[in-house]
């Protein structure tokens, strides 16, 4: 099976470039930026990496992400994840990226889209895979500070694809966005957005109804609501699960009580992803093998699942047929 799925092809659908930032890299970056990290050793850095809840996680992947400051640190952190695409048999990647997290620390949108954009060049060119941007706007922070960044994004509007909403669910609706998501469509950006991971149902209903989000990322309480379920198989939406980030932040507490193979028997479209895979043990692969086991899945299951990840993709049409 491990082999099975190493050699499958796959598109990866659900990244945060901030979450790929490995140790190892992180300790790089901040000497060569004489940045202080508050740890001394990578074993530090891991045994840190244990975490209650969503916002547990945050608070240090937000943290770490203080080192990154000029364009050549959002190249390495970019290039060496698309590295890791490659030796995985990802063929595709939609990157989501944290403009704010970058912009409040006095980092220029231009220093991060440019780090970024020229290392999925280069990846495209040098080993052959194919990336898009999700601009992310963090949930946590103010409708008004989202519209900063979309109108930041202006200039850059060519080198990205779509917005998503990340960061903190609860107590932060899709609803708090509906503004700036409609400017953000209206300037052809596709929607997308984090709904259900922590929070309920009802957000997920929020991104769908309000949001018009093309593609649910995580969604996993949608099961708390069939009405939803059914909604969301009549759309043909995707859901964007990420196995070993819901063990890591307690959304589920095994991988043997995960709700995949329901979601696939109900009918809905899901797709396997690492979120955050510096942070929680494993890249797209490491999600794919442990979830097998844990579930036992076949191997049309695990083919179903690669091929949902490039039907469900952002590609247009004739790009997606390239894959399918
Ligand atoms: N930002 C990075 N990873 C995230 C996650 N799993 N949920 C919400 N925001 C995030
Ligand atoms: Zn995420």
């Amino acid at each position: 099976m491990k082999l099975f799925i190493e050699n499958l092809p796959k598109a990866e659908l659900h990244l945060h470039i901030e979450g790929s930032f490995e140790p190892s890299l992180m300790f790089k970056i901040a000497e060569r930026n004489k940045i202080e990290i508050p740890f001394n050793s990578i074993e530090e850095i891991e045994k840190a990496y244990n975490f209650n809840c969503l916002q547990d996680f945050l608070d240090i992947y937000y943290q770490s992400a203080n080192v990154l400051i000029k364009e050549q640190d959002f190249y390495d952190l970019t290039y060496s994840y698309l590295e890791k695409c490659a030796a995985q048999n990802v063929r595709h990647t939609e990157i989501m990226f944290d403009p704010q997290t970058h912009t409040k620390r006095g980092v220029s949108f231009k220093t991060v889209i440019d780090g970024i954009t020229k290392a999925c060049e280069a990846a495209e060119e040098n080993i052959g895979v194919t990336s898009l941007l999700i601009m992310s706007y963090l949930r946590h922070l103010s409708e008004e500070d989202a519209f900063k960044t979309l109108k930041e994004s202006i200039p850059f509007k060519n080198k990205i694809t779509a917005v998503g909403l990340d960061s903190s669910e609860q107590g932060n609706p899709p609803s708090k966005f509906k503004n700036v998501f409609e400017a953000s469509v209206n300037e052809g950006y596709i929607p997308v957005a984090h709904a259900g991971e922590e929070g309920p149902a009802a957000y997920v209903w929020e991104a769908i109804d309000i949001l018009g989000i093309k593609r649910i990322d995580h969604g996993n309480n949608c099961l708390q609501d069939e009405s939803l379920i059914k909604e969301i198989v009549k759309r043909d939406m995707a859901l964007t699960i990420c196995p070993l980030s819901n063990t890591s932040l307690h959304v589920v507490d095994d991988l043997k009580n995960h709700p995949l193979k329901k979601m696939l028997d109900l009918g809905l479209k899901a797709t396997i992803n690492s979120d955050d895979p510096a942070y929680f043990g494993g890249q797209v692969n490491r999600n794919y093998i442990e979830i097998q086991k844990a579930l036992n899945l076949s191997k049309s299951d695990l083919y179903l699942l690669a091929q949902n990840s490039f039907k469900y993709s952002l590609l247009n049409e004739d790009k997606k047929q390239q894959y399918l």
